[in-house]
């Protein structure tokens, strides 16, 4: 078994769905440590997986809106091009390519075990072949790359638990090509939504990052509290709003918040404006970055084209290694 040259410097690699729009739990559980690790001496390849969208968003046109609206969300929350590779997932057909090979060693067991395809069927969601081997297109997402670390979410370690067991089948049966992606959990693993259930599109009870004005006060209005009166005192513990707000605030602001709820006198409406201040605080910044470069959609694609020619040029050096290795080439 040969050895096959790997890419010098680590490479981190995160995918995003673009099947809605991007809500508080996507920024403190993704967006925001994708930006940060991008200081990291590491290449980093952030992409928006619109192949899997397809399994679960059935209008074209809609896919079509919701990849321009991450592009604009990441690029406006700091994501700078030049020290990303930030592509769309169909830019890199190479990608379908691996993936087929990949399955023809992933295991059925294996596949059928996936907790995520279960959970979407349960939901109601047709149960199509795309569905089943979505972790296979995952895998190839991360491979293709040579990915050394990915950062996810929780509900994404079972993922990455398929894609390492077959990338060390694939090692095992063709020789090393493929170094072993470590997955890194993201520190706010589960932002609550306005139901204190894990905010989720699935769930409708999200906080749109770029919710403004009516739409942001209804969604933080509409947070569950429980019936505790106004001058009692209230447990910030179990208060959705405190948790959320919590996000945003620094240590000594959460401990005066804290006081005021445990001493009474202060209602639920009162926080909720609180919260609300803060969050047009905290992406004011990002709110005009983003309308400036909404009115420049042809410098968002120009940045979407480099990010694939750039990623196009990994996955083809991978390529190249695998084709030969399966005997699909010399
Ligand atoms: P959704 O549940 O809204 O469909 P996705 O599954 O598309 O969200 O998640 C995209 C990324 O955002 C993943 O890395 C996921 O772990 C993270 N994420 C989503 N919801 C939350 C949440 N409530 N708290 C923390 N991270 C989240
Ligand atoms: N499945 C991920 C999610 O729903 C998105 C994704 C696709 C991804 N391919 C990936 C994440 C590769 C990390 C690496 O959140």
């Amino acid at each position: 078994m040969t050895s096959k040259p790997s890419p010098v410097r680590k490479r981190i690699l995160s995918g995003v769905q673009p099947s809605g729009k991007l809500h508080l739990g996507n920024y403190f559980g993704a967006v925001r440590q994708h930006v940060a690790l991008t200081a990291e001496d590491a290449e980093c390849f952030y992409f928006i997986a619109d192949y899997h969208a397809l399994t679960t968003v059935h209008d074209p046109a809609a896919l079509r809106q919701n990849v321009i609206d991450v592009a604009l969300d990441y690029f406006a929350l700091g994501l700078d091009p030049d020290k990303a590779v930030f592509f769309r997932q169909s830019d890199l057909p190479q990608v379908c390519e691996l993936a087929w090979i990949l399955s023809t060693l992933a295991p059925m067991g294996l596949l059928e075990r996936a907790v995520s395809y279960k959970e979407k069927v349960d939901r109601g969601l047709e149960s199509s072949v795309g569905l089943f081997t979505y972790p296979v297109l995952m895998a190839a997402d991360i491979l293709i790359c040579r990915s050394n670390l990915v950062p996810v979410g929780r509900d994404q370690v079972q993922h990455l638990e398929m894609c390492r067991d077959i990338a060390v089948k694939f090692n095992l049966r063709y020789g090393e090509v493929f170094p072993l992606p470590e997955y890194r959990l993201t520190k706010e693993s589960k932002v609550p939504g306005t139901d204190g259930q894990k905010m989720s599109k699935s769930y409708g009870n999200t906080i749109d990052i770029f919710a403004e004005g009516k739409a942001l006060k209804k969604a933080v209005m509409g947070i569950v509290t429980d019936s505790t009166p106004l001058e009692a005192p209230k447990d910030p513990a179990t208060c959705h709003v405190f948790a959320l707000h919590s996000l945003f605030a620094s240590a000594e602001e959460q401990e005066a918040l804290a006081s005021r709820y445990r001493a009474g006198g202060m209602g639920y409406g009162a926080a909720k404006s609180e919260l609300l201040g803060k969050i047009d605080e905290h992406f004011a910044a990002a709110r005009q970055r983003r309308r400036e470069l909404a009115a420049d959609p042809e410098r968002v694609e120009r940045w979407l084209v480099q990010g694939a020619e750039k990623a196009r040029a990994a996955a083809e050096e991978t390529m190249r290694l695998v084709r030969s290795a399966v005997g699909l080439r010399p």
